[in-house]
């Protein structure tokens, strides 16, 4: 079996910074630019399903992540955070499509297989057929004992609780945690990244904060599915670390609502989706304070342009938002935290709008039609 194991975000005394005698919260004590003071506590991340592959990781050629549906949706994420904070190369394949191409794969690869059921017969079979080319096999999953788990390398256990939905919801947000620590590991030695890596580490140790005040929105978007559950069809817009909350919106309004919908790099807009744009299609634009803002302010502005009806996910505080509402624009307003975890908050309103969508269409928001919860064949 693979050495698996949870993960642990805390505090140790800088001097030291002994990770496995950590237990103070991570948010005590910091300066707020994000750099400990002399004598105060420096935050760590600790995968110890990782730690003996940490080397061989950032040694490797690039990083490949395979996955499939919401799994896939969370490694889109965390290609851009590892990016970020460890500036290595990544590339993210879906499973099936993965092995159609019978993709090249070599010894110094590093193969991320993302899966919250461990046993998804794609993600599966890609990780035989890389194994067998000699590249190092890291599992992400949800489910102790699992087939994936038991065949790769090394791994993390997501610890999400076990996931009853059809739908993933919890295994998703809890994968983009995990794979956020996972970035800032491998980027621990970048002295350029540290306040950056700082204030993430922090940003991680208050989001159970924020995800309670984002889930108080519960009733908005209850009312905001009102008005949207008998529409035809939804876009979702977004970019940067948000092109997949849009993607995994979408996914879940079509699989539990069963409304057609699309998630769309707003980066796109102009080479065909703006043709579909009309005073009847409703479009849910997310623009949180990323580095993605301005472009998005002006993707929202061409929408309106052209009378677009627009929901429009953004903080709570930002001013230049609240120009929209006069327009006929409802606003999300969400906490802000760090780029990198942004998709984390965005994505629960959207659940919960499929959510209510689903229930006041009238079907199983649980047991979707057509669908399983573990795809073991391929
Ligand atoms: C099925 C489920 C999805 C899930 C996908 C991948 O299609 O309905 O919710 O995202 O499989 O599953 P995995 O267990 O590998 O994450």
């Amino acid at each position: 079996g693979a050495l698996f194991s949870g993960a642990l975000l805390g505090a140790a005394a800088a001097a030291t910074a002994a990770p496995d005698k950590a237990a103070a919260p991570a948010s005590a004590g910091f300066m707020e630019e994000g750099i400990p003071a002399a004598g105060e506590s420096e935050p760590f991340i600790k995968l110890g399903g990782l730690s003996d592959h940490v080397e061989g990781i950032l040694r490797c050629r690039r990083i490949v992540f395979i996955a499939c549906g919401t799994s896939y949706h969370a490694c889109l994420v965390a290609r851009k955070t590892l990016e970020e904070f460890a500036a290595m190369p990544v590339v993210v394949e879906l499973a099936g499509d993965f092995m159609d191409r019978e993709a090249p794969v070599f010894r110094d690869d590093t193969c991320v297989f993302v899966s919250q059921s461990g046993e998804t017969a794609d993600t599966l079979r890609a990780l035989e057929y890389a194994k067998a080319k000699g590249a190092l096999c890291v599992g992400i999953t949800n489910t102790v004992g699992s087939a994936i788990s038991n065949a790769t390398h090394c791994g993390v256990h997501l610890n999400a609780g076990f996931e009853i939905g059809v739908a993933s919801t919890k295994a998703y947000t809890s994968q983009i945690v995990a794979l956020t620590m996972m970035a800032l590991l491998l980027g621990a030695d970048s002295r350029a990244k540290m306040p950056k890596r700082i204030a993430a580490m922090r940003a991680l140790a208050r989001l159970p904060d924020d995800a309670r005040e984002v889930l108080e929105l519960d009733a908005s978007m209850h009312k905001l599915a009102e008005q949207l559950k008998d529409a035809q069809s939804l876009i979702f817009f977004g970019r940067g670390y948000n092109f997949s909350t849009a993607l995994e919106a979408a996914l879940k309004v079509k699989e539990v609502a069963l409304i057609h919908s699309e998630g769309i790099n707003a980066g796109e807009m102009k080479h065909g989706p703006l043709a579909l744009v009309d005073e009847n299609l409703p479009i849910v634009v997310i623009a949180t304070q990323d580095a993605m803002h301005r472009k998005m302010e002006s993707v929202i502005q061409q929408l309106l342009a052209r009378s677009a009806k627009l929901v429009i996910l953004c903080n709570t505080g930002d001013d230049a938002m609240t120009q929209f509402e006069g327009r006929g624009c409802t606003l999300i307003r969400v906490p802000r935290t760090v780029d990198a975890l942004q998709p984390i908050i965005n994505i629960i309103p959207l659940q919960l709008l499929s959510y209510h969508l689903t229930t006041l269409r009238g079907f199983n928001v649980d047991q979707p039609r057509n669908l399983a919860k573990s795809v073991t064949v391929t």
